[in-house]
């Protein structure tokens, strides 16, 4: 059985992570066969605004503003409502922020959703991020291990609204069978070719992220700062498309 083309594109998330919004549609037209989901973050919302919305767009790809939001619940709630003026598919808020926090923002797509006749997006709740170990976690005195804050961060978010989670590939493999598979799971931390991102401390390459079930595999700088960008998507989509077959035939039938 062969995987669709666009099977493999809505698991593949560009993370827009530059500041002009020449190099937005540059970006987006050297990957437009090879990505579903356009990510828009701090760097480029804080440069362009809504023109990064606009751009992205014009291709009728789904956006994902990473804004992780973390703030009282009356301002997560009004942001919450403005975000849906803007059609985007999915928007991030920091589980830390706690039930109250994530209730509001859940209060504000409903309000948003009626006020502006548009689709609600899907809340995803940041558990621990990607570029924490059990050090980092320490040093602001969380004093669980890494596995178990996740896991209480992903059901506070779950309980109070969000659709999903944002959490490391490797997290699945404990988080899954807990959680369940009604739940969207978008997963940064992504690996391929030289090391670009340094920061990143639970990371994964994309055939063992699908392999664990990722919802959405997230990549910026193995994509943005390779040389041959098309052939570092093109290598990212094939793992993909051998991972999505690999699980489709998970024992010795496989063609
Ligand atoms: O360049 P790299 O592939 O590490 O980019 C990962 C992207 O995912 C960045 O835009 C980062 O802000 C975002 N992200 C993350 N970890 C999270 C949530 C989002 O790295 N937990």
């Amino acid at each position: 059985m062969s995987v669709k083309d666009e099977d493999v594109r809505q698991k593949i998330c560009l993370a827009l992570d530059v500041s002009s919004i020449k190099d937005v549609g540059e970006l987006i037209k050297q990957s437009i066969d090879y990505v579903g989901t356009y990510k828009v973050g701090k760097e480029l919302f804080i440069s362009h605004g809504l023109d990064a919305f606009k751009e992205i767009h014009r291709y009728e790809k789904n956006i994902f503003l990473d804004l992780k939001l973390h703030d009282i619940p009356n301002t997560v709630e009004n942001a919450s409502r403005a975000i849906v003026k803007h059609n985007v598919k999915m928007f991030t808020i920091h589980a830390l922020g706690g039930s109250e926090m994530i209730k509001a923002s859940s209060k504000g797509i409903s309000a948003g959703a009626k006020l502006y006749a548009n689709t609600p997006p899907l809340i995803l709740g940041v558990t621990i991020l990607t570029s924490f170990n059990n050090a980092n976690l320490k040093e602001i005195l969380i004093k669980q291990n890494i596995n178990s804050s996740t896991l209480h961060l992903a059901k506070i978010a779950l309980e109070n609204g969000c659709a999903g989670i944002v959490c490391s590939a490797k997290d699945l493999l404990f988080l899954r069978p807990t959680l369940g598979n009604d739940i969207f799971y978008a997963t940064p931390g992504i690996e391929t070719g030289p090391k670009n991102n340094l920061d990143q401390k639970r990371t994964a390459n994309p055939y063992e992220a699908i392999s664990n079930n990722s919802s959405l595999i997230i990549i910026g700088r193995s994509i943005i700062n390779s040389k041959e960008r098309e052939d570092t998507l093109r290598t990212i989509f094939e793992e993909v498309r051998c991972a999505l077959k690999d699980k489709s035939y998970p024992n010795e039938f496989r063609e």
